[in-house]
């Protein structure tokens, strides 16, 4: 298993707002390289536990061997399901939440699973290789006019329709498999821009594929209407989000004042020195919070 080529985004920023203190319990929920899990393993100490969860199972297996020794467990699950994972562990209630959503670096320059444009491996797409169906699947499944409709919904993308009309083309001449191919029938559907746009121009769709076959909003949507439940009174949960439909979900789940005190009142942002180390840091959008008492029972 090689090391990790993933740098953590806003770790100084995660870590203020978390508020850790020595002993307490914390759930990472998006592991990935494990640079959070790190950082807030040395801020709960020896007496403390991180418990550090992700769908991909090569992010556990390089979890296991960088954190073998210290006060962390590991466990390959979906972050909406953390309640089950503390169950297992026999634990009620944790100090803290971190989910870091969306794609790793690792994922991205693993040329297996079809996460970059010139990958010659098939477009899967998939965090977890052994649950759900592969994007190449769905590509070649799908109606035109529903393709389309999954590009606009999860990738905003504009040019949806005269992208799902090439992928029907391309496919009846042969199967689309790789993400390679996937990639140059977007790049040719597109009108080409002057000057060029910053991203590739298949960005987007890759996106809205890789949203769609993960369920990210799903799983997203899920773990913020539970996690509550698990975590301590005056507990801390911060969510990092790359695009405005994950930030979007944050910022309504941590407006019901019923359960938590918002801490960010907009979405705090890398500094232009972190953007310009670590580029992916650019669309980040932390939000935090923390957790209210449950209302007295009638
Ligand atoms: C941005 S990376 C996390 C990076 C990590 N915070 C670090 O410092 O290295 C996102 C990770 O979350 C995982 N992931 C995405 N959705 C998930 C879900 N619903 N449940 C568990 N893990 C998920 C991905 O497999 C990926 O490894």
């Amino acid at each position: 298993m090689s090391r990790t080529v993933h740098t953590s985004v806003m770790p100084a920023e995660a870590l203020s707002f978390l508020a850790l203190r020595p002993g307490d319990r914390v759930v990472d929920g998006t592991l990935g390289g494990g640079g959070h899990t790190r950082l807030l393993a040395e801020a709960v100490g020896p007496t403390g536990l991180v418990i550090g969860i992700d769908r991909d199972p090569g992010a556990i297996e390089r979890g296991a061997s960088a954190f073998a020794g210290l006060p962390v467990r590991l466990a390959q699950a979906n972050y909406r399901d953390i309640p089950e994972v503390l169950d297992a562990l026999a634990i009620d209630r944790v100090d803290a939440v971190l989910l870091d959503v969306g794609l790793s670096s690792d994922q991205l320059a693993d040329d297996t699973r079809g996460f970059s444009f010139d990958s010659e491996g098939p477009l899967d797409l998939r965090f977890d290789p052994t649950e759900g169906e592969p994007a190449w699947r769905l590509v070649n499944r799908l109606r035109p006019e529903t393709l389309a409709d999954l590009l606009y919904e999860y990738g905003e993308e504009r040019h949806s329709r005269r992208i799902a009309r090439r992928v029907a083309a391309a496919r009846e001449r042969e199967p689309i498999r790789t993400a390679r191919q996937f990639a140059a029938i977007v790049t040719a559907a597109v009108p080409r821009q002057y000057p060029p746009p910053r991203i590739h121009p298949a960005t987007r769709s890759f996106q809205a594929l890789r949203i769609a076959v993960n369920e990210e909003l799903k799983s997203l949507r899920i773990a913020l209407e539970r996690v509550p439940g698990r975590l301590a009174e005056g507990g801390r949960m911060v969510v990092i989000a790359f695009h405005s439909l994950e930030d979007r979900l944050v910022k309504q789940a941590f407006r019901n004042a019923q359960v938590w005190e918002c801490l960010t009142r907009s979405p705090v942002e890398a500094s232009e020195a972190e953007v310009a180390g670590n580029p992916r840091a650019r669309s980040a959008r932390l939000r935090a919070a923390r957790r209210l008492p449950d209302p007295p029972a009638a």
